[in-house]
């Protein structure tokens, strides 16, 4: 049976966005029909047989309109196969304790909805781009102390592998 996908993320300056439009594409090119959308877009779920849901990670935790829409449709979530990603600069450096803790940031969604999937994905950093005063500082010392480097990290090999896998844990009966 042909399936209907919705990838639905959150992203304040698109690198999230151009991972879930990678994701839809790979789940297309398996045979489904996907939709992708940003998640304050989203108002049924009823026409979805499968869900995957991303967000960029800001302040160690996903945006609140991605956290508000698990929350408000925790049982529509919980009763078809869902999928969760975050994208995050943490996962661009080489000590391993920094990308376990990227593991823990999904920790709210899971309490909510157990994902048949989880996918972690290095982001894209462009300090211009960032709306906060106070952010553009903190990743300006960030980037002086080595700690994480500008420029675009995504790996799209990564990404599309993690979408073929998807492929088949989203199957429905
Ligand atoms: C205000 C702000 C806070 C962030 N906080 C974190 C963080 O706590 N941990 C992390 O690994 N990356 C953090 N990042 C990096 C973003 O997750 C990364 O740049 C991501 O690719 C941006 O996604 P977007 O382009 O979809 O908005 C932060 C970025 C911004 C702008």
């Amino acid at each position: 049976m042909s399936k209907n996908i919705l990838v639905a993320y959150a992203t304040r300056t698109r690198s999230t966005a151009e991972i879930a439009k990678a994701i839809s594409e790979t789940l297309a090119e398996n045979g489904s029909q996907v939709e992708v959308r940003p998640v304050q877009d989203v108002t049924d779920l009823e026409k979805y047989q499968a869900i995957v849901l991303g967000s960029t990670i800001h302040d160690k935790k996903w945006l609140p309109e991605a956290m508000q829409f698990v929350r408000e449709n925790q049982v529509a979530l919980s009763e078809k196969p869902f999928a969760a990603f975050l994208v995050c600069m943490a996962l661009t450096m080489k000590n391993q304790n920094y990308h376990r803790m990227a593991v823990e940031w999904l920790e709210p969604v899971r309490r909510l909805v157990k994902p048949v999937s989880e996918g972690f994905f290095a982001g894209a950093l462009d300090i211009e781009k960032v709306s906060s005063v106070w952010h553009q500082s903190m990743f300006r010392i960030s980037v002086w102390t080595g700690v994480w480097a500008e420029g675009d990290h995504r790996n799209w090999e990564a990404i599309r592998a993690w979408a073929t896998d998807l492929s088949d844990k989203l199957q429905v009966d």
